[in-house]
């Protein structure tokens, strides 16, 4: 009997116990998260409510529990590091100890680490703790650049010349609010092309990779707005999409190999668990644009919905270290993803209104909410996410909107995620921008 702990209540975390919970081997799953997520619920034996920084009470609820292991879906518990902790009562965890886990919690980190092991990959850079000659290295830049706090923001941190900065002034008033928060940024060349995610199973030595993911991590249709944590995803059946070659592809992979490497190198803290690299095709190559120590979410639904391979069984590989020997095999299935989020959303979120939906749905994926007696209440950050999988884009489109809409609520999304017409731009500007 294995006894699975998932610490967590987003839809990311549903993705992960409705995946395990789905597996052949004997098992009891089991849930410790500050919320309770009906979906998760249902599916266990036991849920704790507790504050993910209470670090010793989750590992005194393990222990107690005779957790197996313990699956770590967000990144805060992480850099806590509540996966040191819970390895020195000898519970292993799919999720990195911290030392690693700063590929996510330190965006300077991450650029030092793939500076090490493939330099080309990063954009020029430049790290700060005061405000001086910030304009100089913004001048430098040409004035196309990106500001990014470095701390864990929930994606919401960095800001980009030109759409959230439009004056240098601008840049320097965003800088002095770091500092004067305590804060350190990074400045960055401002990078153009397409985005993509490829996110990788890994046990320290081997990575097997996902099918790769686009994330729309601009609040409104169309790419416009504050960045969030992500409105919507989508995914082709052939696990690439069509602007990226397949070079570009095995180049990202590469990367993700380089780095799970490097880590290890640099600290001798092997990386176990998931990692995630997001990059950006630019008329100079593939680069990265951030390491995430975790499942994306909402990308964990894309890629979890179409996993065939016995998701415990892959989670028992990771932790013992022989993922060399497992066939990670996904189906040929297109997949999109939309966030459902509350009116206001990412800025001033409304919250307690009440919120309808089929839970039963497999493909309804529950997330920042509260149980209020038997109602559903919006807890204010995303609220639900909704998968539509089949065999092309077209109609997986259609799936995940005609599921999404059935939320109800002072809600909103984006309907162009995955759209035809969406994807045709991002194909047709990648072309001008490849020249
Ligand atoms: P991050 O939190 O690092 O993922 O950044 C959030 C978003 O900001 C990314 O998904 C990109 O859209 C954008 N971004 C981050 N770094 C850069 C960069 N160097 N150039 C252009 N866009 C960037
Ligand atoms: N969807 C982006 C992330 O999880 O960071």
């Amino acid at each position: 009997m294995t006894n699975v702990l998932v610490v967590g209540s987003g839809a990311r975390e549903v993705a992960i116990a409705r995946k395990i919970s789905q597996s052949n081997l004997e098992k009891s799953l089991f849930c410790v998260a500050p919320d309770i997520n009906p979906q998760i619920l249902n599916l266990c034996k036991d849920y704790m409510t507790s504050s993910l920084d209470r670090v010793d009470e989750i590992v005194g609820y393990a222990l107690l529990k005779k957790i197996s292991f313990v699956f770590v879906g967000p990144e805060n518990p992480l850099a806590f590091g509540l996966v040191n902790k819970l390895a020195e009562v000898g519970i292993p965890s799919v999720g990195p100890k911290k030392e690693v886990a700063m590929i996510e919690s330190s965006k300077a980190f991450a650029r030092t680490i793939i500076d090490s092991c493939d330099k080309d990959k990063n954009p020029q850079r430049k790290e700060f703790t005061s405000t001086d000659s910030v304009v100089d290295f913004i001048e430098e830049l040409g004035g196309n650049y990106v500001i990014k706090n470095d701390g864990l923001m929930g994606g919401k941190g960095v800001k980009i010349s030109g759409e959230h900065l439009m004056s240098i002034d601008e840049g320097l008033r965003y800088a002095t609010e770091i500092v004067e928060n305590g804060g350190s940024f990074l400045i960055e060349e401002k990078l153009v092309g397409e985005e993509f995610s490829l996110m990788s199973f890994c046990d320290g030595l081997t990575c097997k990779h996902m099918p790769i993911v686009q994330d729309h991590k601009r609040a409104f249709e169309g790419d416009v707005g504050p960045n969030t944590g992500g409105m919507g995803t989508y995914s082709f059946s052939d696990h690439t999409l069509p602007f990226l070659e397949k070079n570009d592809v095995l180049e990202a992979q590469k990367t993700n190999e380089l780095v799970a490497k490097e880590l290890f190198k640099k600290t001798g803290t092997p990386f176990v668990g998931i990692l995630y690299g997001g990059f950006m095709l630019t008329k100079n190559g593939v680069k990265v644009i951030e390491y995430n120590a975790r499942f994306g979410d909402p990308e964990a639904m894309n890629v979890l919905s179409i996993l065939k391979t016995d998701f415990l069984s892959l989670c028992l590989a990771i932790i013992g270290g022989s993922l060399s020997g497992m066939d990670v095999k996904f189906e040929n299935l297109s997949t999109v993803c939309k966030y459902a989020v509350p009116s206001g959303y990412p800025d001033s979120p409304k919250k307690g209104f009440l919120v309808g939906c089929d839970i039963t749905d497999e493909n309804l994926y529950l997330a920042s909410v509260k149980l209020d007696g038997g109602a559903l209440l919006a807890g204010g950050s995303r609220t639900a996410a909704y998968i539509g999988k089949e065999k092309n884009i077209v109609e997986a489109e259609r799936a995940c909107e005609a599921g999404v809409k059935k939320i109800s609520g002072d809600l909103f999304h984006r309907k162009d995620v995955g759209t035809n017409a969406l994807i045709n731009s991002r194909v047709k500007r990648m072309k001008r921008i490849l020249g």
